[in-house]
């Protein structure tokens, strides 16, 4: 599991980990804990498509460590049945988390910058028939990212904005692709999505760590959108130059 939602602030290495599930974020608090402290951390529970518990999570975390430097919108479901709660999970929460934590770190506000990093998929550049509506949020993801980017870098903002795309990764929404349950009528096509999986293979969590890690650190990188894959492990999409 990785949480929906990590407020990082930076000066003193604090986190508030945000997620629907209490149990799994108290677990991810405990081994924060033990690695860093008591105090370090917080959980907050959330469901990211309420919007006023949306804000109330980002207002408490800066209201407990004094300011907010990293926000990572990391919520995703995979949920063909039900593809309109996929939408506000998947890409409605992670628009209103960039505007959220803007309003907390952009100078526009009067704040002092930060970064946002935006999870979407290596599902945005390899489409499956197996997941019509996790495909558009991702591509969606990736295309609100590029452009607030651009605003922020020519409002000057302040906030470095980047989108992360990592292929099959080892965790619990993985587990879901052969559910009826969250598929629908798509389940049909879970045999051509397992095909890929076996051909590209699967990731371990602890690679997209290190990609977030350099989304974070590295000053030059805004509007970036960085994939990672068992191929080619962390590299960057290239776009070709606007022509008219
Ligand atoms: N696992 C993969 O193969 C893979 C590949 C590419 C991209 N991704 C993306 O990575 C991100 C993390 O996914 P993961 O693989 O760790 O999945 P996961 O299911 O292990 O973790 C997702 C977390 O989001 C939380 N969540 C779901 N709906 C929520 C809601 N409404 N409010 C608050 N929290 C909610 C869940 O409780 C869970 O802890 C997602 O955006 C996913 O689309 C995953």
């Amino acid at each position: 599991m990785s949480p929906a939602l990590l407020l990082i602030v930076l000066c003193v290495l604090q986190v508030a980990v945000v997620d629907l599930n209490e149990i799994l974020g108290e677990q991810c608090k405990a081994q924060l804990d033990a690695e860093f402290g008591e105090g370090k951390s917080t959980f907050i529970q959330c469901d990211v498509t309420h919007g006023d518990a949306l804000r109330d999570a980002f207002q408490r975390t800066v209201d407990q460590f004094g300011q907010l430097d990293i926000a990572i919108n990391n919520a995703g479901i995979n949920n063909e049945k039900n593809w309109e709660k996929t939408i506000q999970v998947n890409l409605t929460s992670v628009i209103k988390g960039t505007y959220l934590a803007l309003e907390h770190m952009s100078k526009e506000y009067g704040k002092i910058g930060g970064t946002i990093i935006n999870v979407s998929s290596m599902a945005a550049f390899l489409h499956s028939p197996h997941q019509p509506v996790y495909t558009a949020t991702k591509h969606g993801v990736i295309g609100f990212t590029r452009a607030i980017a651009d605003a922020s870098l020519q409002g000057d903002y302040g906030v470095r904005i980047n989108v992360l795309c990592p292929a099959f990764v080892d965790t619990p929404l993985l587990h879901t692709v052969e559910d009826e349950d969250n598929m629908g009528k798509f389940v049909k096509f879970k045999d051509d999505f397992k095909r890929s999986m076996n051909k590209f293979g699967v990731l371990q969590p602890s690679l997209i760590a290190e990609g977030m890690m350099r989304l974070i650190m590295d000053n030059s990188l805004n509007g970036a959108v960085m994939k990672i894959t068992c191929s080619k492990g962390i590299h960057f999409h290239t776009y070709e130059p606007m022509s008219a």
